[in-house]
């Protein structure tokens, strides 16, 4: 998407006589599931920091006495897995308002329109899981009708999908007044913070893939001041130098991709956490980058990158941070990310304006306790990368001008 700073962002609260309406509201609750031990083949949610995120939209539906139609994707099941059912997300929505939310085992079927049509004002009905029909994902214009005729006016609360093209985030916009939700419209206020920051910037890069973080080091090389770089994505970087890796993550398309961002803007641990074991079951030894043997596997930033990246951290009026620093679900290598987490959310919220997205990151975030702390904690992993990249995002066509 070409950012223009006059953004107009079509509001829901800019809709007039809302009152009785049927709203499709479009969320993302693509949250972290597990294998319940009680129910055979159910999920249970691990984390619902998507569900709670999302409360304020659907509050504001309520007191305009709408009747709020709920939709979402959850995970990327193969078939109706029941496994991927939206149902337990249905009853902690109910939990986290205090209030009935009704669940229908369909989406866009007869079942669907029938609860729909028993629908009263202020009521809440949650349909099953978008991805159990594929018409989703291919962008069915026949299936995004079929949503449509289920209400009057269509809300994109569903930030983190809206870099897909699938039928429940694009092609529905064909056929309903469509509007910005309220957890949208904020994700937008706030990355555009990032895309027209205060100086210094300083963005923090970890994480794995390579490919999928090179849009945005491109876009926020022009912007920042320091690009501090963590994960295994730092090993490629690494390896541009001919620094011994070992047998850490790496490969040729990814150090071929970083070449191309040789700059000295760009920062790279001067020492790192390393084990025997790629899993992260051992031990870990401290050592400089330039001691790491061909045997070992780089899992961590070590302590003098930590104070090295800190400083950095300190002089900055924008961060912005996606990533970890290394495998900070293991016990031994946890330290560099959770260093991190802390530095940032200590500067965010007064001194600088911190932004923080990625599921793992935020998971790293949590293990701190310090999330409040951090100004703005993006629901997008994907789509936070796509929006500050500058891609275009069919979501947001049209109602984010
Ligand atoms: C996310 O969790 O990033 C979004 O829900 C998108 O999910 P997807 O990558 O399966 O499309």
């Amino acid at each position: 998407m070409k950012f223009n700073f006059c953004m107009k962002i079509k509001s829901l609260r800019q809709v007039k006589n809302l009152t009785g309406k049927r709203a499709l509201l479009r969320v993302d609750y693509n949250v972290p599931i597990e294998k319940d031990s009680g129910a055979a083949g159910t999920a249970r949610i691990k984390d619902d920091y998507k569900v709670v995120a999302g409360l304020p939209t659907i509050r504001f539906l309520l007191r305009h006495k709408c009747k709020v139609i709920i939709i979402t994707h959850l995970g990327r099941p193969i078939k109706n897995q029941k496994y991927f059912s939206v149902k337990p997300i249905a009853d902690r929505l109910s939990e986290l308002l205090g209030k009935k939310v009704k669940f229908v085992d369909d989406c866009a079927g007869l079942k669907a329109g029938t609860e729909v049509s028993k629908m009263r004002r202020g009521e809440i009905l949650m349909l099953e899981n978008l991805r159990f029909s594929y018409d989703e994902e291919n962008n069915d214009l026949g299936f995004a009708k079929k949503l449509a005729k289920l209400a009057d006016i269509y809300v994109n609360d569903a930030f983190a999908a809206s870099h897909r093209a699938h039928a429940s985030v694009s092609a529905i916009k064909n056929y309903l007044p469509s509007y910005a939700g309220l957890l949208l419209e904020n994700e937008i206020v706030n990355l555009n913070k990032i895309l027209r920051p205060q100086s210094p910037l300083i963005a923090i890069i970890g994480g794995a893939k390579m490919e999928t973080k090179t849009p945005l080091i491109k876009k926020l090389l022009k912007k920042s001041s320091r690009i501090l770089i963590g994960g295994a994505l730092a090993n490629n970087f690494l390896a541009t130098h001919k620094i011994e890796v070992g047998k850490s993550l790496c490969d040729k398309k990814s150090i071929a991709l970083a070449k191309r961002f040789l700059n000295k803007k760009i920062i790279l641990p001067v020492d790192v956490i390393t084990g025997t074991r790629k899993d992260g079951q051992c031990e870990g030894r401290s050592k400089g980058v330039y001691q790491v043997k061909k045997n070992e596997t780089i899992l961590d930033i070590g302590p003098k990158t930590i104070k090295l990246y800190s400083r950095f951290i300190k002089k900055a009026k924008t961060i912005i941070w996606n990533g970890p620093m290394g495998m900070y679900e293991s016990e031994h290598f946890k330290y560099g990310t959770l260093s991190i987490a802390r530095a940032v959310a200590s500067r965010s919220s007064g001194a600088a304006f911190g932004v923080v997205g990625g599921g793992e990151t935020i998971e790293a975030l949590k293990m701190t306790k310090m999330l409040n702390y951090v100004d703005w904690v993006s629901t997008g992993g994907g789509a936070m990368l796509a929006y500050l990249s500058g891609e275009k995002m069919p979501g947001l066509k049209g109602i984010v001008k």
